[in-house]
């Protein structure tokens, strides 16, 4: 009989064969444009992380944290439901409720070690809550966090074209005309991942009170960066709650704009007490250190307070002066073409197609001493490998026009 690791040999190749191996690159300098890897000769100018503002190294951050390890010591010792939960996780929860308290009525809040734990847990309170019949629409181009959530919460899993509102309406009418029973969830990126681009939230809000659904908005690449004071997509697509927000389960991430790690959920009352209860993400798991959530606090404060702003306007520069050095594609990528794609963010794809291009022209880039990740399927789906950009603040102008220079010699 065959040993079960055999049974891995074969897949394994295939993986390798097909050029979609994945392996961790070793940094051995801190985070930041200019960034040593393990095997590299010298440092490279990176385009790869999500540390938007450029938080992770921040001095004010830095210390808060070390005066944090200094009150509370290293480990939150349990889980939040029973001795975990701290003061100072108790007051990020407050400030991102109350941040969010303007779009979100009766908004409360509640804290993840991670946005894909948070994810999982806002798909257990579903299934929890809607049992069997549970209906779940997603965009197609979600995160994986939430693809893989919604397959684990229902069989009733419909995935949407990108963006097409259309389509979403003629499923949400097959699937309330076949159960009108059921509990339903529309459920998107905010901004997308590996796209940039982002979701229409008023057009989905709308299609969620028609069909009595909830609207589950990922912000994980929008919070910090979009928004009046970076508050996130439900700021930069609304000037005023919206009617019907209550159906709005709202999640931000801590370890992207706000530079440390973690994540939350924003929502009405009566969803947070149901997650509390029913999401075993919540509730089977030890709480993240107390001084993580202290510095939180003070990020959180930084990033929407002068600073933030000053920081977030330029990254928009950056933005800007990017998309005006290289060429821009359409909506639709032609097979062949190459460009940046469409998007206002600050993560800025350029589209190649093929993965073995897309790995090629990551080579060439890094011959030049400038690391941007080739993004392949299953990440992204088949025929639309990539380069993900992504900018921060952190950046200087000379390094956009190294970045600028670069793409255009090494992708021609
Ligand atoms: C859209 C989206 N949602 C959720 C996550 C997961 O967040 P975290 O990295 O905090 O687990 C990510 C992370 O890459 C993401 O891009």
């Amino acid at each position: 009989m065959d040993h079960p690791l055999d049974r891995l040999t074969r897949p394994l190749q295939e993986r390798r064969d097909a050029r979609l191996w994945r392996h961790h690159r070793t940094v051995v300098s801190r985070q930041g444009p200019l960034t040593q890897l393990a095997d590299g000769a010298a440092p490279v100018l990176a385009f790869c992380s999500n540390d938007y503002l450029g938080l992770t190294q921040h001095p004010a951050l830095i210390e808060a944290q070390s005066k944090a390890l200094g009150r509370w010591g290293v480990g939150s010792g349990a889980s939040h439901v029973v001795c975990g939960h701290t003061q100072a996780h108790e007051e990020l929860q407050d400030l991102l409720a109350v941040q969010q308290a303007g779009r979100i009525p009766e908004a409360q809040a509640l804290g993840f070690a991670t946005g894909y734990l948070a994810n999982m847990a806002i798909f257990s309170t579903l299934a929890a809550a809607g049992g069997r019949s549970l209906q779940v629409f997603s965009d197609r181009l979600n995160h994986a966090s939430l693809v893989h959530g919604a397959q684990a919460a229902t069989r009733h899993h419909f995935r949407f074209a990108h963006g097409d509102l259309i389509a979403l309406r003629g499923m949400l009418e097959r699937a309330a005309t076949e159960d009108p029973k059921a509990l339903r969830a529309i459920v998107v990126d905010a901004v997308f991942s590996m796209d940039g681009d982002e979701s229409s939230l008023p057009g989905l809000l709308a299609l969620a009170v028609e069909f009595n659904a909830l609207l589950v908005v990922d912000d994980a690449h929008g919070y910090g960066v979009v928004g009046p004071a970076g508050r996130g997509s439900l700021w930069s697509q609304w000037d005023e709650a919206p009617s019907g927000a209550e159906r709005i389960i709202f999640m931000g991430t801590l370890g992207k704009a706000a530079g440390m790690a973690g994540a939350f959920v924003v929502a009405h009352d009566q969803w947070m007490d149901a997650m509390r209860q029913w999401a075993p993400e919540a509730i089977y798991t030890t709480a993240s250190p107390p001084a993580q959530a202290e510095a939180l606090c003070a990020a959180v404060a930084l990033m929407h307070g002068v600073e933030g702003e000053a920081l977030r306007q330029q990254l928009r520069h950056h933005i800007g002066a990017l998309r005006a050095m290289l060429p821009k594609l359409g909506a639709a990528a032609a097979p062949g073409s190459a460009g940046l794609m469409p998007s206002r963010t600050a993560i800025q794809p350029w589209w190649v197609g093929g993965v073995a291009e897309a790995l090629a022209l990551a080579e060439r880039l890094e011959a030049q001493g400038i690391w941007v990740p080739a993004i392949r399927p299953p990440t992204v789906p088949a025929g639309t490998a990539r380069l993900r950009v992504s900018l921060s603040a952190a950046h200087t102008e000379h390094d956009l026009q190294r970045l600028g220079h670069a793409l255009l010699e090494s992708a021609s």
